[in-house]
């Protein structure tokens, strides 16, 4: 029988220094740069609240203190705001952290993902958890939500997957199918490897950054050997589980962004403007002018 599961935790692993950024993640961490007016953060924990999270764990930092700057209220500023009939923007701060609740938490040291999303145990605790990689956007909360359906029906680990050419796939984790897909996209595995040559790829699908997790990962995670990079690797602590347990991947049918990089961060400027109605005609009379 399996148990009824509901996610309610999403780990976001924020502690990276951002080096692909500098000079602008000096003083700014990188996830809390804007797409438009949003930090890169809150597209995040909006797609999480969409698929039915409510308690947001940040894995930050201690260099980095605008992260904890951001969840802070301001009474003052919402005042000011208020006081001179910015009452939509004072809603806009007045909504951050008020039907979620965020916790922040520390990884001291970069010792790789699998470290991060562990640095989370005590304040997930012993239920499935979501983990959201902040430099991967997606267009809507569709797939994380089919995803924690996923984990509630089978029990086991679920994590997002897209279809690459193959010379792509070294820069990911991928992983290994044992059967056939669903209609809906669902695909049964039973292994995972990070960042593999092509030629020792086990498929074309590759993690991009969206997981549903069962709470016995955390045990995976503790005994973590370093792995690809000299890094304690999520992907094989699953690679681990999945041994043991059921691993399902969901093929991704939406909009994802890969803002890793500065031209990846430029396009997802782009198309999310260009999905704001407030702002799409203007950037496409202005697009079509160079
Ligand atoms: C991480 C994961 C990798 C995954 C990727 C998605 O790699 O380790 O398995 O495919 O995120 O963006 P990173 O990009 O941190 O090197």
């Amino acid at each position: 029988m399996v148990p009824a599961m509901q996610v309610r935790a999403a780990v976001i692993p924020a502690a990276g220094s951002g080096t692909s950024f500098l000079p602008a993640t000096k003083a700014v961490p990188k996830e809390l740069l804007p797409i438009g007016d949003v930090p890169a953060i809150q597209i995040i924990i909006d797609e999480a609240i969409g698929a039915g999270i409510e308690h947001i764990v940040v894995v930050s930092s201690p260099t980095k203190p605008g992260i904890e700057q951001y969840f802070e209220r301001d009474d003052a500023l919402i005042g000011l705001l208020k006081d001179t009939g910015r009452d939509e923007m004072a809603d806009r701060l007045e909504a951050i952290g008020r039907d979620w609740r965020v916790t922040i938490t520390y990884q001291d040291e970069p010792l790789g993902l699998g470290h991060a999303v562990g640095c989370g145990r005590d304040v997930v605790g012993d239920e499935a958890f979501a983990v959201l990689l902040p430099d991967e956007l997606m267009g809507d909360s569709s797939l994380l939500a089919q995803m924690c359906g996923v984990c509630a029906s089978t029990g086991g680990s679920v994590v997002g997957v897209k279809k690459v050419p193959l010379d792509e796939v070294a820069a990911y984790g991928v992983v290994a199918p044992s059967g056939p897909m669903t209609d809906d996209g669902v695909i049964p595995l039973t292994d995972l490897v990070e960042k593999p040559e092509p030629s020792a790829a086990p498929s074309e699908f590759i993690l991009i950054g969206r997981y549903v997790l069962t709470p016995d990962v955390f045990g995976d995670i503790a005994v973590l050997e370093p792995g690809t990079g000299g890094e304690l690797q999520l992907t094989d602590a699953l690679r681990r589980q999945a041994a043991r347990s059921p691993l399902h991947g969901v093929l991704s049918s939406i909009a994802r962004y890969d803002t890793s990089t500065p031209l990846g961060y430029l396009e997802a400027s782009i198309a999310f403007a260009l999905h704001d109605p407030d702002l799409s005609g203007d950037l496409r009379t202005y697009l079509a002018t160079l």
